[in-house]
């Protein structure tokens, strides 16, 4: 494969996509890596084949009239290349409806070397000339997601900065073969640490990521962000309510984000389904129309719960599985015009 360092793309298609992505509808991340989709099977007693993976995220896919919720789907390197049972290539499943192919293009944290458990994100290695097979593939937009544990001296500069480099590069290479890089900084909600230990950290990381997006010249109108919320530890004994959580996330961006930013699509990070809409709605009734950004969603668990849980590997539960998906997508696009409420759960 040839390496194109200046594709014919045209990159100004670039704002579209990212502002046609956040606008009003949200993201499904079906781009769990071969270890999280078996983590996702085993609870429903699936064994992670090929074709149970295609099945399953080819169900999700082809349910009717998610394209009125779901602006685009993630896609995993094996499932950009996978077909519907009628043979269509998924990219151009997806296209055809209107919802826009996207592709994880990390491959992975591993042991940051000579630090104490924490991580780094790998997969710049040889990505120019992935990116350019992907775009030939359909996609249009790409993925690479970091990870920041809150713990005693945790973060350390060293994962914050080494962390920000590999987001900042990866985003620059997307820019340059013409898909829209996602960029993905996670401070993960695992432990007992306070909203306050999330948010100071929160802003810690995104304040070292937009630094280097600015150093390594990317231009912020064609990137989105997706992160975490600003939230209370899992273990957490007195975890912040709602209205607490959007408040604290706001404040956080407007110390933070840029406004050329076109927006933010948050991860749900081990939230429940529930709680994952009902955090989004506040956000978006809170920022009213103070915020610059469109915040709205990217969700794997929170999309995909109660629709895995129903499937169970039977052919047989697939339409149901499918009106539970549509069902979480339906509630959270709700949520992105801050319209959703509890009674829309029955
Ligand atoms: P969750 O919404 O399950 O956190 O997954 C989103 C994602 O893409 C993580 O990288």
């Amino acid at each position: 494969m040839s390496v194109n360092p200046s594709p014919t793309v045209d990159t100004a298609e670039l704002e579209e996509i990212s502002l046609a992505l956040a606008r009003g509808k949200g993201i499904l991340a079906a781009d769990e890596s071969m270890g999280t989709i078996k983590k996702r099977f085993a609870p429903i007693g699936v064994e992670s084949t090929e074709e149970n993976r295609r099945f399953y995220r080819g169900m999700l896919f082809e349910a009717e009239g998610a394209e009125e919720f779901i602006s685009g789907v993630i896609l995993f390197d094996e499932t950009i290349r996978q077909k519907a049972s009628d043979g269509t290539p998924f990219p151009e499943l997806l296209a055809r409806k209107g919802i826009i192919p996207g592709i994880k293009v990390d491959t992975g944290t591993k042991p940051l070397a000579g630090s104490d458990g924490e991580k780094i994100t790998e997969g710049l290695d040889g990505l120019r000339p992935r990116l350019e097979e992907y775009h030939a593939l359909g996609g249009r937009f790409a993925k690479l997601r970091t990870v920041y544990s809150i713990g005693a001296g945790l973060p350390t500069r060293y994962c914050v900065e080494a962390n920000s480099h590999v987001q900042a590069y990866y985003a620059a290479l997307c820019v340059e073969q013409g898909l829209v890089p996602i960029v993905e900084p996670e401070v993960l909600m695992d432990g007992d640490h306070s909203i306050d230990a999330c948010y100071d950290t929160t802003l810690r990381v995104l304040r070292s990521v937009f630094a280097r997006l600015s150093l390594y010249q990317v231009p912020l109108p064609k990137i989105l962000l997706k992160t975490n919320m600003v939230l209370s530890g899992k273990e957490a004994g007195d975890r912040a309510g709602v209205e607490e959580v959007a408040r604290r996330t706001l404040e956080c961006f407007h110390e933070v984000l840029p406004p050329e930013l076109p927006g933010v699509v948050f991860l749900s990070g081990g939230q429940t389904e529930e709680e994952a809409t009902a955090h989004l709605n506040e956000i978006n009734r809170q920022a009213g129309d103070d915020a610059p950004w469109h915040l709205s969603f990217s969700y794997g668990r929170a999309l995909q719960a109660s629709a895995l849980d129903i499937w169970r590997g039977d052919a047989g539960n697939a339409g149901a599985a499918q009106e539970a998906y549509l069902k979480r997508a339906k509630l959270n696009a709700a949520a992105v015009h801050g319209s959703y409420t509890a009674e829309m759960e029955r």
